[in-house]
């Protein structure tokens, strides 16, 4: 098994079983062959003679191997009392004191054991209307939204990590500019994203400069309206601000709504790739895409698509199996879940890949190498849900989907590309779709020795030119990218491209080529300089749009104090 230090520390703190003194049960592989096992099991519901053994194997090498790895709470929990295996989950919030806080309820289970939470909070009375049982006045969105941040700050003491929330309001709700502006404080609201829900109709009025009308959610009546341009401006300035909010395209969302008559799509899982409707829940999982990889006899590196292709329909029957075997938190997202199926299968490592191939992460050519895989992983995704389905039966409410005219397919979608945060220090390999981020850090550990760690790739072909220096490891650390250091060829600086040498124009072309072919969406940053302007990030949200994406969110660096990653800095 190849799993790193690194790994093995992060899989110690929170995802191997403990007794009941907090020390350390399982191995690493342990935990590998109790997930195997779980999952292979769901097969005995559709073939009582199923050979489970030789279907976890197969499972144990796929995750062993760091080819395809589950979403986290997958790996905790299988096999296992609480058993909750899905990542992500969207829970409606009706316009009533019981509902509001029933959805704070069933938001606690759900981060109890690991999943994020989505809510639309855009059906709630805007604040200063009247509340008819008391005569008093409502609230609205935003001083609700603070306590359900205060119920997922007490239950992350003594959840497997901490709860995520995704917090979305219609541009059409009557509190849209305080909404935007809720997150303008770092300190506020902190277990939370949030998002506006955009419109086309506003995108219209973006574009030709015109009004649009605000619509309160509990009379369905105009009660005022907003300069389109001016709503927009705001969104993009707390955008450069700190990151906060993003946006998300409603109408394209629901366009691509696998079931329409199951109402509409008003929500996405806390990191935005995953559109759900309300009490449905998702498993995700990742194939890592460097282990797709074989050197020809040129010496140069090719994608194996037999691998490939074995690969996707392996895990989408791990994820099929997933859906079974999960113990839900409540039994509405049980009921919901399963009538629709769906899973998110995604690829991580995809910037590794094109490192090992000496493509330019932003060039065309990488922006259509992620469309070539990418719709090959989609592709043969689809074919192997129509398998399944022939063996186990479509959807229960494909004959009601968008679907219904074409082959049945097991599950409502296949493809999601998540941001595999913990999933890539597993598989030791950059993370979800993103470009590397730093190529070097150093860290001073205890005894003030330096500790080096650079890039694998970057290492072994620094060594081949005969380059590798500590000294030169320094330098590329305090410099934060390649891109100006001369001893270093232009071949090489020409696809070692990081994160912030990677234009925001490559970062949105590069999110709508894996949008092209995915079900669901993409988890993507789009990063800017510090000094990028206001018009900057105007121009990405119009390009995202005009690209297709199905929403953006940008950060500029050192636009929030904390941030988890630093360029230049010890990480
Ligand atoms: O790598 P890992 O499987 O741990 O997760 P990810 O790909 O970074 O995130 C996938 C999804 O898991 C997010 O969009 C959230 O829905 C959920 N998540 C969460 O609820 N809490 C976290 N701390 C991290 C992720």
């Amino acid at each position: 098994m190849s799993v790193s230090k690194n790994a093995q520390t992060v899989l110690e703190r929170r995802y191997l079983i403990r007794d009941e003194e907090g020390a350390v049960t399982e191995t690493v592989d342990g935990m590998f062959h109790r997930v195997a096992k779980a999952i292979a099991a769901a097969d005995l519901q559709y073939d009582r003679e199923a050979d489970v053994a030789a279907l976890a194997d197969k499972f144990y090498h796929m995750m062993t191997e760091l080819e395809f790895l589950p979403n986290s709470p997958t790996l905790m929990n299988a096999g296992r009392p609480l058993g909750q295996l899905s990542a992500c989950f969207v829970l409606p919030v009706a316009d009533s004191m019981e509902d509001i806080f029933e959805a704070i309820k069933q938001a606690a289970l759900i981060h109890k054991s690991g999943g994020g939470t989505g809510f639309s909070f855009s059906r709630l009375r805007p604040n200063g209307s009247t509340v008819n049982s008391t005569g008093g006045v409502a609230s609205g969105p935003i001083s609700f939204m603070r306590v359900f941040n205060m119920a997922t700050e007490a239950v992350k003491q003594g959840g497997t990590r901490r709860g995520a929330n995704m917090g979305i309001l219609r541009v059409d709700h009557p509190d849209i500019l305080s909404f935007i502006d809720c997150k303008k404080d770092n300190a506020d609201i902190t277990n939370f994203n949030i998002s506006v829900g955009i419109t086309e109709d506003f995108m219209a009025a973006v574009i030709a400069g015109g009004d649009y009308d605000l619509i309160d959610p509990s009379t369905k009546k105009v009660v005022g309206h907003q300069n389109a341009k001016l709503v927009f401006d705001k969104i993009v300035e707390g955008a450069w601000h700190n990151g906060e909010p993003g946006i998300i395209f409603l109408d394209r969302l629901n366009r691509d709504n696998v079931v329409p008559a199951q109402g509409e799509i008003e929500s996405t899982n806390p990191c935005g790739e995953q559109p759900l409707l309300p009490y449905e829940s998702c498993n995700l999982g990742s194939i890592n895409l460097v282990k797709m990889l074989k050197k020809g006899e040129d010496g140069r590196y090719r994608v194996d698509y037999d691998k490939l292709k074995a690969t996707v329909h392996a895990a989408v029957h791990f994820l099929d199996n997933v859906i079974d075997v999960n113990k839900y938190p409540i039994d509405k997202i049980d009921e919901v879940t399963k009538a629709t199926r769906k899973i998110g299968l995604g690829v991580m490592g995809f910037a590794d890949m094109l490192l090992y191939m000496g493509i330019s992460y932003s060039s065309d050519e990488g922006v259509q190498m992620a469309r070539e895989v990418m719709r090959f992983i989609n592709e043969q995704g689809h074919l192997a849900s129509q398998e399944l389905a022939k063996v186990r039966g479509p959807f229960p409410l494909f004959s009601q989907s968008i679907y219904k005219d074409q082959a049945p397919l097991r599950n409502g979608t296949i493809t999601t590309i998540a941001p595999t945060g913990t999933l890539s220090i597993i598989g030791g390999c950059s993370s979800g779709v993103e470009p590397v981020f730093a190529y070097v850090f150093i860290r001073n550990v205890m005894d003030k020795t330096e500790l080096i760690e650079v890039n694998p790739i970057l290492k072994e072909r620094l060594i081949q030119r005969g380059l590798y220096s500590d000294e030169l490891m320094r330098k590329i650390s305090k410099e934060g990218t390649i891109a100006h250091i001369e001893e270093i060829p232009a071949d090489i600086r020409d696809v070692f491209v990081c994160a912030h040498d990677v234009t925001p124009e490559y970062h949105v072309k590069m999110q709508s080529a894996f949008q092209e072919y995915t079900d669901n969406a993409v988890s993507k940053t789009v990063n800017f300089s510090n000094s990028a302007t206001l018009e900057d990030v105007a121009q990405v949200y119009m390009l995202a749009y005009r690209l297709g994406c199905k929403g953006v969110t940008i950060y500029r660096d050192g636009s929030r104090d904390n941030q988890v990653l630093n360029i230049g800095k010890v990480k």
